[in-house]
């Protein structure tokens, strides 16, 4: 239904940003999408897209193995902004559920996340995000090995995401782990 291939300049800006990360991310989001009746597709395209602003911040603070400035985390935290502002480029129509589930990807029901410090999110936004978090943990990072499943699910519960969007999202990492993916 969604081409990527629309956009050519979106694959390279994947390589640069983390193309299996967001491969993870939009199978995940994808595999949990119909038990809240989002749109599958949509909700792939989203998670693909999620980190696309990440194309804006510089490649030695992407890459950088030590803590961040408060400066350099400034520009890390844009890319929801950013990617938000990419996609209207590439994509005058784009849908607004789209759009603000790549805004507001890193938001919290606490209103302790950013751009906006939104309180409530819509379900798609939510299931981005909590696909995000998964996914991330799964990785290995220079400091740290991949977290472990059950680890996963209990770090995931306690982050200020709705329950049935998580509930959502550990459902269908079960299933993927048995097929792919995280
Ligand atoms: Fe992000
Ligand atoms: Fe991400």
């Amino acid at each position: 239904m969604y081409d990527i291939n629309r956009w050519p300049s979106v694959r390279g800006v994947l390589d640069v940003c983390g193309r299996e990360h967001a491969l993870d991310v939009a199978r995940l989001a994808r595999q949990a999408a119909p038990s809240l009746h989002v749109d599958p597709d949509l909700a792939y395209l989203a998670g693909l897209l999620h980190d696309v602003g990440k194309i804006s911040v510089p490649l030695d603070i992407l890459m950088a193995e030590r803590a961040l400035s408060e400066s350099e985390w400034t520009l890390v935290r844009a890319h929801p902004v950013e990617g938000e502002g990419l996609i209207r480029t590439w994509w005058p129509d784009a849908p607004a559920a789209l759009l603000h589930a790549v805004r507001h990807h890193h938001e919290r029901l606490d209103g302790l996340g950013y751009p906006d410090q939104l309180r409530a999110l819509p379900d798609l936004t939510a299931l981005v995000a909590a696909a995000d978090v998964y996914v991330a943990l799964r990785e290995a990072r220079p400091y740290r090995e991949p977290v472990g499943a059950l680890a996963c699910a209990e770090i995931l519960w306690s982050e200020p995401l709705p329950a049935h969007v998580i509930h959502a999202v550990l459902d269908a990492a079960v299933t993927d782990s048995v097929t792919r993916v995280v």
